[in-house]
């Protein structure tokens, strides 16, 4: 029996090439349904139409499939507007260096990759994510940009000290607490002494929510930690992580806020396209609060006039911190 580690190799390999096939088209031939496409096939399930990862060791809550991959796009376009740019740290001055090295874990449609190999042409930037579904076309990557394939739980396959700047954003619904303790650890074994790791995770309870959106996000954060053991408030959490870890100090959080709803003009209105979406994936949702689909539809779209009239908002949080300098002090 083909081991997991080759089986994921060969999924690698072969998924971009399978992916360029349109199973609907009338060039698609028979012979083209060899053991790649099997495994294509076997990787993904779909769940109330959404197309899902099929691993049972992954905890992951939304969906990888065209629509996510449209929400994520753009859920970082309304980040980098947000922040004003692409990171916080400190590493400006550095990115402009010959030879820095950029990790971006769990990088889905890969823009803040792209964005940021185009900024920065004298670094390398490495983008990694489970899901090859989602990364962009060769043609869209500039040369200093590299997509992998890689399961982070199972660990990054960099030796120790290898990035600069280590990037993990909006995770919130990937990791169990313990995974992601585990996915620290080895992100900050691979980032250089004196490198900067940033994170970037929301609040997911709104702030001026009304009942309705108050039920909702009580039902979303339950249903989260029992069906799949995330908690969606790991935000709360990364600054102890942080600080718990020796190798990690100066530790900087700061905050901005996300305003939901045409009362913010255009950027509320497309947040709350973003937000609309994200509940859309989470298709296990209605169940757990013994609704039908519609009921629970008829519920978001109540939660998002409420959002537009209360003038709600989210927090995001960003920490970030430096890896202790690897001199030894020679007393
Ligand atoms: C919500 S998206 C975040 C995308 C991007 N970082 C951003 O800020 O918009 C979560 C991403 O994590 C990826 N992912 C989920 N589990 C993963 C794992 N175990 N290892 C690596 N990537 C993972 C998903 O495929 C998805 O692209």
């Amino acid at each position: 029996m083909m081991s997991k580690k080759s089986k994921d190799s060969l999924i690698n390999v072969s998924k971009n090439e399978v992916w360029k096939h349109d199973l609907d088209s009338s060039n698609f031939e028979t012979n083209d349904i060899n053991e790649a496409t099997s495994l294509l096939l076997d990787s993904y399930k779909t769940y109330n139409g959404r197309q899902f990862l099929n691993d049972d060791d992954l905890n992951c809550l939304l969906p990888s499939d065209k629509i996510e991959l449209e929400r994520s796009t753009l859920s970082y376009l309304l980040m980098r507007h947000r922040w004003k740019g692409n990171f916080c740290s400190p590493v400006k001055e550095k990115l402009n260096t010959s030879g820095t090295t950029i990790l971006d874990i769990g990088c889905g449609s890969g823009l803040w990759a792209i964005d940021m190999g185009l900024n920065h042409p004298s670094s390398s930037i490495i983008a990694i994510d489970i899901d090859p579904f989602k990364f962009p076309s060769s043609d869209r990557c500039p040369p200093n940009v590299c997509f992998l394939t890689c399961n982070a739980i199972y660990g990054i396959p960099f030796p120790q000290n290898t990035f600069d700047f280590v990037n993990i954003s909006m995770m919130w619904s990937v990791f169990s607490e313990a995974q992601w303790i585990l996915v620290i650890k080895e992100l900050v074994r691979v980032l250089k002494h004196d490198g900067w790791i940033e994170f970037t995770e929301p609040d997911p309870m709104v702030r001026n929510r009304g009942k309705k959106l108050t039920w909702l996000l009580e039902c979303f954060s339950k249903a989260c930690q029992e069906i799949r053991d995330v908690n969606v408030h790991i935000h709360e959490k990364i600054p102890n992580y942080i600080k718990e870890m020796d190798e990690l100090k100066d530790l900087t959080c700061m905050s901005v806020d996300y305003p939901l709803g045409g009362w913010y003009g255009c950027f509320g209105d497309y947040a709350l396209k973003n937000f609309k979406r994200v509940f859309q994936g989470l298709v296990f949702l209605p169940k757990y609060m013994e609704m039908s689909d519609e009921e629970f539809n008829g519920l978001l779209n109540g939660c998002l006039e409420e959002a537009n009239k209360n003038k709600a908002f989210f927090t995001i949080y960003k920490c970030f911190a430096k890896k202790v300098s690897g001199e030894v002090s020679i007393i």
